[in-house]
């Protein structure tokens, strides 16, 4: 049954830690009504204050039994913003050569694959109009930008990500789509050295999502809404 709300509704998909936790602060501080899906259950994550603004629910992305579960659950919610954010970095410090055939196909199913398919099932549940779908992607991803510091098999999950977009896009022309670039972020992920905490990254995306409502298109934008090369 769907929950009657007068407060944005935001799907934040991955929000167990990291960005994907910012970002559920951020749009709860905001005061939007946010569901938030997470693998296992989320320990002192500080959101007990929310809990009136806050749905959890559970869902591993390239677990189709889950993600029919999961799309059963919602099929009656109309969000006005979908973040599909979970994503993994893979074997640090591997070749490509030493890299195992399920490494590979893990990386590429979750940070391509799996969440172009979510979006694909999600785009009905999308707000008509103003309704935005963002992909959390990564200029590491870019090919023009042509970074070459770091695993090139999770550049190239997130060069395939952007690619896959590119068509998701062409087939949802009423939809407006962004695909991020959240900087470079101390999260388990960006590691201790990055510049920016979670919380400046998260502000800032929240503000330059919340700005293309109903502005239609596909925009690849960093968290300071700058266009980010393809
Ligand atoms: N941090 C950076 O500097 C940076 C830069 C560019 C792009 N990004 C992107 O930003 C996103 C979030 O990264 P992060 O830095 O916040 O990393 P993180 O702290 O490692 O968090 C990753 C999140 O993805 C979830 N996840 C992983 N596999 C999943 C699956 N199969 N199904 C559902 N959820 C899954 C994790 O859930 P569990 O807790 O259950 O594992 C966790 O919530 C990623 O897509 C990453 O590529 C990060």
């Amino acid at each position: 049954m769907s929950i009657k709300r007068d407060k944005k509704h935001i799907l934040v998909v991955g929000a167990s830690r990291g960005l994907g936790l910012g970002l559920t602060r951020e749009f709860l501080r905001r005061g939007c009504h946010v569901t938030a899906t997470v693998r296992a259950a989320i320990a002192g994550a500080g959101l007990e204050d929310y809990y009136e603004q806050l749905t959890l629910d559970t869902l591993d992305i390239n677990s189709l039994a889950q993600t029919d579960a999961f799309l059963a659950r919602v099929k009656s919610e109309v969000f006005d913003l979908v973040v599909l954010n979970a994503g993994i970095y893979g074997p640090r410090d591997k070749a490509l050569g030493e890299t195992t055939v399920d490494e590979i196909s893990h990386v590429i199913m979750t940070n391509a694959v799996s969440l172009v398919r979510l979006a694909e099932r999600l785009a009905p549940r999308l707000r008509p109009e103003t309704g935005v779908l963002a992909f959390m992607s990564s200029a590491l991803g870019s090919l023009e930008l042509n970074a070459n510091d770091a695993s090139e098999l999770y550049c190239a999950s997130k060069a395939m990500l952007n690619r896959l977009t590119r068509s998701f896009a062409a087939a949802h022309e009423y939809l407006t789509i962004v695909n991020l670039h959240p900087g470079w972020v101390r999260t388990d992920l960006g590691g201790p050295e990055a510049p920016l905490d979670v919380e400046t990254s998260a502000r800032g995306m929240a503000d330059v999502l919340e700005a293309r409502a109903g502005a239609g298109g596909h925009e690849f934008l960093d968290y300071r809404g700058k266009i980010v090369p393809w």
